[in-house]
């Protein structure tokens, strides 16, 4: 072997052990230095420059410096941005003699170019993103060999600095994220903590207090309550006050399921376990796992749905359907009706084990006509925030305003209340809102001065849009809240079955 094919072999070893420590080096300016430091002795040349290329803005960044700043220069001027543009090696003897040299940077950094190697740095896509420069050749001019080996390093260099432009990219966006991500969590949890549950009755301060005293235990909970109650309001205050509150809560509304389907929404199925089932998926039941799971509406389960979760709630394991293994889950169930389970019970519907299994913790989330004290204060509440909400001047209320809504009887519960103030703040143009803004249904109550709160002594335009409200629940619960079935039952078209829903507070799904 001659002794120059044995010195290139030499340093070709050399830059072979150089990638090695490339490759360990995931922060950009130390990897830049190191290649820098590193390329001078292998190529024994005076100095090593690396130019990164901004397309955007067509220039050539340099990150090393004798003073550690960065140098930007036009990528259009000099040899190095020369070598990145055309993306071709540039070799240039005396450097003072050529005209591409660009003196700025020798000023800059108090040098002085003879020699140049110039060689574009390539990612593995085959873009030019740089230029690697070698300065000043210590004995004699830069040999084919040396630009052998330029080129090799030059190659290794691009992809070590691809990676860690990769790495720090990805750094950065999880710093991003993860700071996104608690500030929403925040956000939720405050949303959804107990001190956004309304109310100064004892039934609502009680209810308060036990959401706080069963937040550290996993124990199941049953809510009952009329709809607009706000059943999913608690489930979520139980939650999100609780250690899993990191974890997901995950909600199904057991009534807007047929029952062909529930099961595999709740458990999962493995591929192929039924003629649809393409692929493998998830239930509600692992998807909360660590969380909690809401089942909204279990009164109207199926009778195999429901020994299911009896098995989830008594074993904590699962099966999915089609699937031959149990599966362990760590879930809090929390379960809400607004139906009548002792008669579900009764007519055979529901399982007794499956109700006792469930109501150890009960919760009663009580009519708004049962808390009347608290109206005018869940009103202004309401009038604030959607004050606030929708950019608009805050409204007060008068003093017979507050009278009416007081007295009205609220079938659809605190969502109807919430409504009703929704449509004030868009409706009414004056600071006030007073007893003839309200809609008509809420003004009448008050027009029965002495009134009993009950059924009796109502109007009868009053009593009919309650029968109304009554048959328009009933229908959507009847149609699985199909809106089409339940409009043709009740002999109306779907726009007027959604006006009067919202009209009455009545949820779509
Ligand atoms: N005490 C309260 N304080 C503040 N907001 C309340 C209160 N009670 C209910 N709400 C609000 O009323 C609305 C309806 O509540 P939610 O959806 O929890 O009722 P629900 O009982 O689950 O009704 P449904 O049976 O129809 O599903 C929500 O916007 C909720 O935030
Ligand atoms: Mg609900």
């Amino acid at each position: 072997m001659s002794a120059q094919a044995s010195q290139t072999g030499h340093a070709l070893q050399r830059v072979l052990t150089l990638c090695g420590q490339l490759n360990a080096e995931r922060e950009l300016p130390r990897l830049l230095e190191l290649i820098a430091r590193e390329g001078s002795k292998i190529l024994d040349c005076e100095r090593v420059t690396i130019f990164l290329l901004d397309r955007e803005r067509c220039e050539l960044i340099s990150q090393v410096t004798l003073d550690g700043e960065k140098i930007r220069l036009d990528a259009r001027l000099g040899i190095a941005g020369a070598c990145a543009m055309t993306g071709q090696m540039i070799k240039v003897e005396d450097a003072q003699q050529d005209q591409r040299f660009y003196t700025a940077v020798d000023a800059r950094t108090s040098f002085q170019t003879r020699s140049v190697l110039a060689i574009p740095l390539r990612n593995p896509a085959d873009d030019v993103i740089g230029t690697f420069q070698c300065l000043n050749k210590r004995s004699g001019s830069f040999t084919p060999d040396d630009e052998q080996t330029a080129s090799t390093l030059a190659k290794q260099a691009a992809i070590a600095i691809e990676t860690a432009n990769l790495v720090q990219n990805l750094t950065q966006q999880r710093v991003q994220l993860e700071a996104e991500n608690t500030q929403l969590r925040k956000e939720v949890e405050g949303r959804f903590s107990t001190q956004n549950i309304i109310g100064t009755s004892d039934t609502i301060q009680l209810i308060i207090r036990l959401i706080d005293q069963i937040r550290d235990s996993s124990v199941d909970v049953l809510i009952t309550g009329e709809s607009g109650t706000g059943k999913e309001m608690v489930a979520k205050a139980i939650h999100y006050n609780s250690p899993r509150a990191r974890r997901p809560f995950v909600a199904i509304n057991c009534a807007a399921m047929p029952d062909t389907l529930i099961e595999s929404e709740l458990f999962g199925h493995e591929k192929g376990s039924f003629t649809d089932a393409q692929a493998r998926r998830i239930g509600k039941f692992e998807e909360a796992n660590g969380g909690t799971l809401f089942l909204d509406e279990i009164g109207d389960l199926s009778p195999a749905a429901q020994v299911k979760i009896l098995r989830v709630l008594q074993e904590r394991v699962l099966d999915r359907v089609g699937g031959r293994t149990s599966i362990p889950v760590d879930v809090r169930v929390i379960a809400a009706t607004n139906a009548d389970l002792d008669h579900a019970i009764k007519a055979g519907r529901f399982r007794t084990d499956l109700y006792f299994r469930l109501k150890v913790v009960t919760i009663h989330t009580p009519a708004l006509r049962d808390i009347r004290e608290d109206i005018p204060l869940l009103a202004r509440v309401f009038l604030q925030r959607y004050c606030q909400a929708m950019g608009t001047p805050q409204k007060s209320f008068s003093a017979g305003a507050i009278r009416c809504l007081a007295q009205h009887d609220w079938l659809g519960n605190v969502r109807e209340l919430e409504n009703e103030i929704k449509r004030l703040v868009v409706s009414t143009r004056r600071a006030t809102i007073a007893e003839e803004d309200l809609s008509e249904a809420v003004r009448t109550a008050a027009s029965r001065p002495g009134a009993p709160y009950g059924s009796t002594g109502r109007s009868l335009k009053n009593a009919v849009e309650e029968l109304e409200k009554r048959l328009i629940a009933d229908a959507l619960k009847r149609c699985r809240r199909n809106q089409v079935q339940a409009a043709r039952l009740l002999g109306l078209s779907r726009q007027g079955l959604i006006k009067k829903m919202q009209r009455y507070g009545l949820k779509s799904s």
